[in-house]
């Protein structure tokens, strides 16, 4: 599916929020929706429904699929310094793409980031960062062999791979077994897709499946192992039978490209 010998040829691409993101030659995707902006997303999709649904714990463990540019571990950061919370956070995020995250110390990230530029400057440096707040961990790799080895219990999923299209195996009924294996009994994802197949692949592996609205931003998924009431569901019963041709994805389908 994916050609490595493309994997050093990004370019960097300005979001209409104003944040820069990479345009990746070997996904022949950008890593942010350039409309949505990087920063905007990141905060939008993931950090605020998430610390919003999650207000009430002292610590959280979030896994971040994938590490990418880092902006969802670093809005992350931003967000509880901004608000000034006492949670403990420990990030775990998976990434097979080493050269990106070392050369993070150098990207030009937006202003917000300024107060954390001395963790960017640590995970570019040593692919971990540690205080007594923060924990944050790369691992380094493919994740599919990174995720089933992972001991956390985690309480919030960031799923920010390619898209479905252009990297399958982050999304099959398959890959979401793996990520539910790991999850706490209360766990939430959160992802930008909304497609028909990905909420199946989730719904099959016993999330509920919720809309996630934002201001100026295309809607969202929320999906959570417990029912959730603040949030519109959808039910995926009623979405089968109005929609009998759709299928989460299957490892099978896509395989043949892992090892090509
Ligand atoms: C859309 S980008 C992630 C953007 C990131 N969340 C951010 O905020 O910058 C997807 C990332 O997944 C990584 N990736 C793709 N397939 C992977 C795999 N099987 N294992 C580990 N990393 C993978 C790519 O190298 C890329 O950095």
């Amino acid at each position: 599916m994916y050609d490595e010998t493309l994997r050093d040829q990004k370019e960097v691409v300005l979001c209409e929020d104003g944040t820069n993101t990479l345009y990746s030659k070997e996904f022949d995707e950008p890593y942010h929706s350039t409309k949505d902006g990087a920063l905007h997303e990141s905060l939008e999709k993931h950090v605020k429904p998430s610390f919003s649904l999650k207000s009430n714990q002292d610590t959280l463990t979030i896994l971040d699929i994938c590490f990418g540019l880092g902006y969802n571990t670093f809005a992350t950061l931003y967000y509880i310094k901004k608000h000034n919370l006492t949670t403990k956070v420990h990030i775990l995020s998976p990434e097979f793409d080493e050269g990106l995250v070392r050369s993070l110390s150098t990207f030009n990230f937006p202003p917000e980031f300024e107060s954390i530029q001395y963790i960017i400057e640590a995970i570019s440096q040593n692919l971990r960062y540690e205080d007594e707040q923060f924990k944050i961990e790369i691992l380094l790799g493919d994740a599919r062999e990174s995720i089933p080895k992972v001991k956390e219990k985690i309480d919030i999923v960031y799923q920010d791979a390619f898209s479905p299209a252009h990297n399958p195996l982050l999304w099959t009924y398959e890959w979401f077994r793996d990520v539910r294996a790991i999850c706490k009994e209360d766990a939430i994802l959160t992802t930008y897709s909304t497609a028909a197949a990905i909420r199946l692949g989730l719904y099959e592996n016993g999330f509920y499946i919720f809309v996630h609205r934002a201001e100026m931003m295309r809607y969202s998924t929320v999906a959570s192992l417990q029912m959730l009431e603040e949030l519109e569901y959808i039910d995926m019963e009623l979405k089968k039978v109005r929609n009998s041709e759709a299928r989460s994805m299957k490892d099978r389908e896509y395989l043949k490209d892992m090892h090509s």
